[in-house]
């Protein structure tokens, strides 16, 4: 979900907009906003996407205050009702809220035995209702009433509520949900996600948990939900409003794929030590004693994230022989994990905001473990709780299915484990060999994406199959899973990922000619079995489609899409790419919502 507010001097309908249009990556499946006028307020909401909102609303709304919203259904399905802005019976309070209010069916039932009749099924109405009768009972100020709110919440919420009698001032609430406050020339701004402010302002401040604010157009006064004042420093982001636009591109992820070559180049630029062979991750703050204590590696995030992370094991298995895991962040958080003193914990996400990674980090801070984040949202809650670790440097990421970021989080994951390998057993030569190897990565990523041509015609070819198996073995078996998941998500074709070794101990059976397998198979020294599972696919009678930078036997796959060959570990990052097409081109064959699958949210903020 997304949350913009302003207060200030200008109308405040088209900043709302504007912020709203960049938030909608958030959650797209209803959107509203509300804004005060001679103390009447003015609210339009509905199931709908941003840009039929700005159809809904009168253009010149007068107003210079207001708070809007898009949102990702959890509470409460996406209709007109449940769409925020939520209000009072009187119509005085406004609140916009991300996150979920675990005891809302107690609120609202002491609310209902008071009279109180709700419009919404969602559990922010609660909020609204609570906040209006504290300023009944005599709260001597809009903060104060939604401090003795909070206090009878359990919960998430990131929220900004709105006073039609108080129309110089929000107030806004952060507890597990993210908020940053945009500091103008006197206006002020808030958000969910600083893509909504950057092209107002680079001045901001975070909020953390169980922090309130209150805003004007002069500035923000913060405190504890306790009442005590708290002190914050802004900070400047270095985003720009058109790293968020889409200029020649017909959607984000494509986007996003082609400035890939990009990406790798600035996660890498400075990192790298070519005379020693070793990379250099400042933000680690680890000296070769301290990474010498390192005896496990553990990599800890969810989808996507998840599956660079199980790349990251296997090289630092690799170069480094520690022994190395990745886990789906939703897991390790309930299973009460055993945790070592010496595992060095990575906790891996692109927004930095994902609720299950940062339920698992602290989890494993409370338990005493070391994590470091690989995160590319600078200030985002992960990297924050985590306190050290490595920024990805991807730039904003905008389209739902993580692509740049994705490959930067396997760069990064290369570095630590070369890294941890140098203060080991690896030799500068060795060490030498795989910089190199790094800095050829963006060359080599952009010969792939000169094939993309051939991918969408092979993507083509195979968008009527309404099945598929992604198949890999080893290095590629994380590659698969990524494609696997990456066509899913995006094109709806249902896809699973197998181990090629062990396709023959059931998954076979589904193997007919309806059902197209996608295998990876790097030249490497599996190349013979990898060619052994085609044929026993292509037995069956099932169509291949293989990813490879091996010369194979005339006719053996069905359709071919090459890469180019580079150093066989780094071979998972650069096998992904073309993954990321073929999902790609495939659900623009199907006419797919790229940007905005069904169902999904970018930053899954709730649990
Ligand atoms: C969501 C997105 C995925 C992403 C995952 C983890 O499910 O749809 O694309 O991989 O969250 O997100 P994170 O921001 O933690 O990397």
């Amino acid at each position: 979900c997304g949350i913009v507010g302003y207060v200030g001097a200008r109308a405040a309908t088209p900043v709302l907009l504007e912020g709203l249009h960049r938030l909608e990556y958030r959650g797209y499946d209803s959107a509203g906003l509300a804004v005060v006028h001679r103390g009447r307020l003015r609210l339009t909401k509905a199931a709908v996407r941003v840009d039929e909102l700005r159809e809904l609303v009168e253009p010149d709304q007068p107003g210079t205050v207001g708070i809007a919203h898009t949102r990702w259904a959890t509470h409460g399905e996406p209709t007109d009702a449940n769409a925020h802005p939520h209000v009072d019976t009187a119509k005085r309070i406004a609140v916009v809220h991300n996150g979920i209010i675990e005891n809302a069916d107690l609120l609202r039932a002491k609310l209902t035995a008071k009279g109180v009749d709700f419009a919404s099924e969602t559990d922010t109405e609660a909020l609204a209702h609570l906040v209006a009768s504290a300023l009944e009972e005599g709260a001597p100020s809009l903060e104060e009433a939604v401090r003795a709110t909070l206090r009878g919440v359990n919960g998430a919420y990131g929220l900004v509520v709105l006073d039609t009698h108080n129309p110089g001032q929000l107030v806004v609430a952060r507890n597990g949900s993210p908020i940053v406050l945009g500091l103008g020339d006197g206006e002020m701004f808030v958000a969910s996600d600083v893509a909504a402010l950057v092209r107002y302002t680079h001045r901001v401040v975070y909020l953390d948990d169980g922090e309130l604010a209150t805003i004007s157009p002069d500035g923000f006064v913060t405190s504890t939900l306790q009442a005590r004042r708290t002190a914050k420093t802004p900070t400047t982001v270095d985003l720009e409003d058109s790293d968020y636009q889409l200029g020649e591109y017909a959607n984000f992820m494509h986007k996003e794929i082609r400035e890939q070559p990009e990406a790798v180049r600035r996660t890498l630029a400075g990192r790298l030590d070519e005379r020693f062979g070793t990379a250099r991750l400042g933000g680690l703050n680890l000296d070769p004693r301290a990474m010498r204590g390192i005896r496990r590696v553990k990599f800890i995030g969810c989808g996507s994230a998840y599956y660079a992370g199980q790349i990251g094991a296997n090289l630092v298995e690799e170069w480094a022989r520690l022994p190395a895991d990745a886990e789906p962040a939703s897991e390790l958080r309930y299973r009460n994990p055993v945790v070592e003193e010496d595992t060095l914990y990575v906790a891996v996400s692109q927004s930095g905001e994902t609720a299950d990674t940062l339920a698992a980090v602290q989890e494993l801070c409370r338990k005493g473990g070391r994590v470091i984040g690989a995160v590319n949202s600078v200030g985002s809650a992960i990297a924050r709780a985590c306190g050290s670790g490595v920024f990805l440097h991807a730039g904003p990421e905008v389209s739902v299915a993580s692509t740049k970021a994705y490959t930067n989080m396997v760069v990064c994951f290369a570095m630590l484990a070369l890294s941890l390998g140098r203060v080991r057993d690896l030799s500068v030569s060795d060490g030498a060999r795989i910089v190199e190897a790094l800095q050829s990565l963006p060359d080599h990523i952009t010969a792939v994406l000169s094939g993309e041509n051939t991918i969408s015609e092979v993507a083509k070819e195979h968008s009527n199959a309404e099945r598929m198996f992604f198949v890999g073995r080893v290095r590629g078996w994380p590659v698969a899973r990524e494609g696997a998941q990456k066509l899913k998500e995006i094109s709806y074709v249902h896809a699973e990922a197998y181990q090629a070794g062990e396709l023959k101990h059931g998954p076979l059976a589904l193997i007919d000619p309806a059902m197209p397998s996608v295998v990876v198979v790097p030249d490497d020294e599996l190349l013979a079995k990898n060619i052994a599972t085609i044929e026993q696919i292509k037995a069956r009678g099932g169509p291949v489609i293989a990813v490879t930078n091996a010369e194979l036997p005339e006719g053996l796959a069905d359709s071919l899409i090459r890469v180019p060959r580079g150093e066989p570990e780094l071979d998972p990052i650069l096998f992904t790419v073309p993954l990321q097409l073929f999902a790609y081109h495939l659900a623009r064959h199907l006419g797919r919502d790229i940007d905005k699958p069904r169902n999904l949210a970018k930053s899954v903020t709730v649990e």
